[in-house]
């Protein structure tokens, strides 16, 4: 069986986290999120096709040196092609019934669960679903007792919704599905095919799952995820290999080999190889790998890109920074799933 990983978002919404850096391959605790899901695929699947292109020679070298004991293959789009686009593109990797994920998602979903209810209802696809309050970021469904979706609405007004019942981003469906998909062209998942699978009374169900999820999109959800790992874990701070560390930590999370002097991090996360003066203060922020930050130095809500130098003394609060040029072949603003507002 296959798993058709989405890897190919830019992330904008976390840049500059993201100019210099595959997706996901973005870590979590220090593992990159691609991993995680990786590790929660049911026995059945062989083969894992990581659906990627801004930056994929980063996948490929990561998986070189990482063995996750099955077959591993980076399926390369020369422009985004979008969540249905990306599944087409990889489509001769496919020969059986298939996962398709997104890999900006930390949850509990029971993927075997997810399987056996889509053999079980015998239809076309089956996602899962997860309730949320605030309903206008997502895809929202309408569903029968049964587990039937009868409508799915993408990011729609909150008085819209059908109901409070979100696509979590999991997905398992046919071959068939395949045939809903016009090739080389940028197609949506969720706006264009799943409600034409639903139109075509063709079997499309839902599962809600139990536990936690949580969409790692913007910095602040992807510091969440991990306050509630860490919680999950039981502890308040979380460190990799050869740091020197004085500071005090509190839900924060630290790359290797990085050196913190006597300061405050609270909700941050430190990437690898970041060295950290004395006496700082930094608040629900991202620092990125090899960043000098000096002494004295007030930083809160921000995303610092790797290898940015902070004065010391500086003090900081809601900024992106990001120094050199963009990146070639990044775009200039969110392309694709927009939220409106
Ligand atoms: P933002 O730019 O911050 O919106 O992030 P994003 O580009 O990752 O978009 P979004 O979070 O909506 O993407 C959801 C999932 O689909 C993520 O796992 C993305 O990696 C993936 N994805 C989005 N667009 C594409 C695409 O065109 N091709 C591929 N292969 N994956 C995509």
């Amino acid at each position: 069986m296959q798993a058709i990983i989405l890897s190919g978002g830019y992330g904008t919404r976390l840049k500059p986290i993201t100019y210099t850096r595959q997706k996901s391959l973005l870590p979590i605790l220090n593992k990159p999120m691609v991993a995680h899901i990786i590790e929660k695929l049911p026995h059945e699947v062989n083969r894992v096709v990581l659906a990627a292109n801004y930056r994929s020679d980063q996948l490929e070298e990561y998986f070189k040196n990482n063995d996750f004991g099955m077959d591993i293959i980076v399926s390369m789009e020369d422009t985004p092609l979008g969540t249905a686009g990306a599944v087409k593109n990889a489509s001769q990797y496919i020969d059986d019934t298939f996962f398709v994920l997104n890999s900006d998602i930390i949850s509990s979903i029971d993927l075997q669960a997810l399987l056996d209810f889509h053999r079980e209802t015998k239809g076309l696809g089956t996602i899962s679903l997860w309730p949320v309050e605030n309903v206008s970021e997502f895809g929202v469904v309408a569903l029968e007792d049964d587990g039937k979706i009868t409508k799915f609405v993408e990011k729609p007004k909150k008085e819209d919704a059908p109901s409070n019942l979100i696509n979590a981003g999991a997905y398992c469906l046919e071959q068939e599905v395949l045939d809903y998909i016009e090739k080389g062209k940028m197609v949506s998942m969720e706006k264009e095919i799943f409600p034409r699978i639903i139109a075509d009374d063709k079997g499309f169900h839902g599962l809600q799952f139990e536990g936690y999820w949580m969409d790692v999109g913007r910095p602040s959800s992807y510091i969440d995820a991990h306050k509630m790992l860490m919680d999950k874990k039981g502890v308040k701070m979380w460190q990799g290999e050869h740091c020197i560390l004085s500071g005090r930590f509190i839900y924060s999370c630290i790359g290797n080999k990085a050196i913190i002097g006597s300061s405050d991090l609270v909700d941050t996360i430190v990437y690898d190889e970041v060295t950290i003066g004395d006496d700082c203060r930094i608040t629900s922020s991202i620092i990125g790998a090899n960043c000098k930050i000096g002494a004295d130095c007030v930083i809160e809500n921000c995303v610092i890109g790797d290898r940015e130098i902070i004065k010391p003394g500086t003090r900081l609060r809601d900024e992106s920074v990001w120094t050199k040029p963009l990146p070639e072949g990044y775009p200039h603003q969110q392309i694709g799933n927009a939220v409106q507002k």
